[in-house]
């Protein structure tokens, strides 16, 4: 790896240090880091950049080198942990984003398990739909014995990803779907009431539009045997729904995805249908289909108190174009998905500091203004990505799947990636990059983050501290209350106009939360990852209106969570002492 001169200006932060010492650099066989910050954006760049060498039109490697490796170290733009992990080293996996299909053979559950012990160990994570599988106590032909069923094979997935661990990179993470109409559904919507088990899964089940029509209607849905696709028995599906918001009231889990909605805007129909998404649910994709995500920060794309709309454009084409190298270099865990990836190209690229950015722009999360600026924003990230892909496809070529795809219409300019934009939860590059997660509000102006497994990190939030600094309500008193109390919305010593625009995602209605959410989706290719926040003190109609309002404002599916009602957090308001 060439060496070149490092500066100590990076603007990380301790805790941003912290983490990437931690798992990011790179180490010797004793564990000694072998390389700074610095040197691990310069890796990344370089093998990023390298690609362009492949293509007879490719750009000069070391100017694009340079372009990407000022763009990380300014932190405007970071590509998903693998690709910082593992980018120019010999693991060289570098998406995040992973689907493998399970189908209702014993070969095919094995298959699936060994291939996800492949994947997890190089830091991506694994999304599968178990509906393909014959119900518990289904006849198994070969050995007339009973079937074990959907959920009892989860647990095999569940304890083989414990056993891995991802090798001292990152635990692995697993998306469980079923659909609502397979017969083991009911046991499925509670199998995660004890909280002890299927711990490496966050488990969604797969609505059909059949189904909530009938939840509308009040009437009984088709359970049917995957086996051979016939009814074998009818449930009162405002039932069923009300089972699964019980349950997702009382722990956050099941989450819900809309299956249809999920292929209506399936890219390649023909190629395939999509059944699951990976573990945070932002991204659908068909069996054996990887995705590499990256998110630009947009705390850092203002000019003073307004949006550099050219600065953004000129981030949304360099990122898209990161992206598809990334395809290019990366090194794929199995053939299989090493072929999917590169025929459909799919990338997703999205937007992390956007409460940030609502705070710098003085306007209040759960505003009007805020939607409405929230669409008008990822409109224009998406139309420029897509941009960017139709003129990377005028040099490079569309992918192999164009034709037949959604994009394949006469007079229409080709597309280079099947899909351009996801907003990634971005857990860890966000505390990287010091900025709010993807389209969260702050969760708390000062709390404690849990993260990497057992740590835990405190933070108070810096666009906090500089205005309570610059306003002169600053005092390490102040700041200690305002931790243990959660919010500011009742802290008199706080000047109103600050209270108004510091909201945090408990000051908000969980309508907020998803008609935000619903903005960002409108012009998403991919799925948005978003947590809708309750207190603890909602109701099951509370969960219960919320699912229905996503439903009906174009969201591809939604994960709740109500304060307190698990036994772990992972981000928690400081603790009294
Ligand atoms: O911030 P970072 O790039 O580390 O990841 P993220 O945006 O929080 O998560 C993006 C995706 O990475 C998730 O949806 C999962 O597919 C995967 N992931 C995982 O497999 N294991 C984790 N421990 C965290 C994320």
């Amino acid at each position: 790896m060439k060496k070149t001169k490092t500066s100590s200006s990076l603007p990380l932060t301790p805790n941003a240090r912290t983490v990437l010492e931690r798992r990011y650099l790179r180490r010797d066989p004793e564990g000694k880091i072998l390389e700074s910050p610095e040197d691990m954006f310069r890796r990344v760049a370089q093998t990023i950049a390298s690609a362009e060498t492949r293509f007879e039109t490719g750009q000069d490697p070391a100017a694009l080198e340079e372009k990407f490796y000022r763009m990380m170290t300014s932190l405007e733009f970071l590509p998903n942990s693998p690709t910082l992990m593992n980018a120019g080293r010999e693991l060289g996996q570098l998406s995040a984003c992973f689907v493998l299909p399970v189908d209702d053979s014993m070969e095919s559950i094995f298959e699936a398990i060994k291939n996800t012990a492949l994947i997890h160990k190089s830091g991506g994570g694994t999304g599968f739909s178990f509906s393909r599988i014959r119900p518990a106590n289904d006849v198994v032909a070969s050995t007339t014995g009973v079937s074990s069923g959907p959920l009892s094979f989860m647990k095999v997935f569940d304890a083989a990803t414990e056993t891995i661990k991802q090798g001292g990179t990152r635990r692995g993470a697993n998306m469980g779907i079923l659909r609502i109409d397979h017969p083991d559904i009911m046991d499925f919507i509670m199998c995660k009431r004890d909280q002890t088990v299927l711990t490496n899964f966050n488990i969604s089940v797969g609505m059909t539009e059949a189904f909530m029509d009938a939840v509308e209607r009040d009437a009984e849905y088709d359970l049917c045997n995957p086996r051979d696709g016939k009814p074998v028995k009818k449930l009162s599906a405002r039932k069923v729904f009300e089972h699964i918001v019980e349950l997702a009231w009382t722990n956050g889990e099941p989450g819900i995805i809309f299956l249809d909605r999920l292929n209506r805007d399936n890219p390649t129909p023909l190629v395939g249908e999509i059944e699951s998404t990976n573990p945070c649910g932002e991204q659908p994709l068909l069996p054996y289909e990887s995705c590499n995500l990256g998110s630009i920060n947009l705390a850092t794309m203002l000019d003073g108190d307004e949006i550099d709309w050219d600065k953004l454009g000129e981030t949304v084409k360099l990122g898209t174009r990161f992206l598809d190298n990334v395809i290019e270099v990366n090194k794929y865990p199995l053939a299989l998905i090493d072929e999917m990836t590169r025929a459909n190209r799919k990338i997703g690229l999205g937007v992390m500091g956007w409460a940030d950015m609502l705070i710098l722009l003085d306007i209040p999360y759960n505003s009007p203004q805020a939607v409405q600026l929230g669409e008008k924003m990822m409109k224009f990230i998406n139309d420029r990505a897509h941009e960017a892909s139709m003129d990377l496809a005028a040099e490079r070529g569309a992918f192999p799947n164009f034709k037949g795809s959604i994009y394949d219409r006469p007079g229409a300019r080709p597309m280079r990636n099947a899909t351009c934009t996801t907003i990634a939860p971005t857990g860890t590059i966000s505390i990287i990059a010091s900025s709010s997660s993807g389209i969260e509000p702050l969760f708390a102006v000062s709390y404690v983050r849990q993260v990497l497994d057992n740590d835990i990190l405190v933070e108070v939030n810096p666009l906090f501290e500089k205005v309570a600094k610059e306003r002169g309500f600053y005092s390490p008193e102040l700041m200690k209350l305002i931790a243990e109390h959660g919010t500011i919305a009742d802290i008199p010593e706080i000047p109103e106009d600050v209270r108004r625009v510091f909201v945090t995602s408990h000051d908000i209605l969980p309508e907020d939360h998803i008609r935000m959410q619903a903005a960002f989706q409108k012009h998403t290719d991919n799925a948005v990852s978003k947590t809708v926040n309750f207190c603890n003190t909602a109701t099951r109609d509370d969960v219960s209106t919320v699912y229905r309002l996503a439903y009906q404002s174009g969201c591809k599916g939604v994960t709740i969570y109500r304060d307190g009602s698990r036994d772990m957090q992972v981000l928690s308001m400081a603790k009294k002492e």
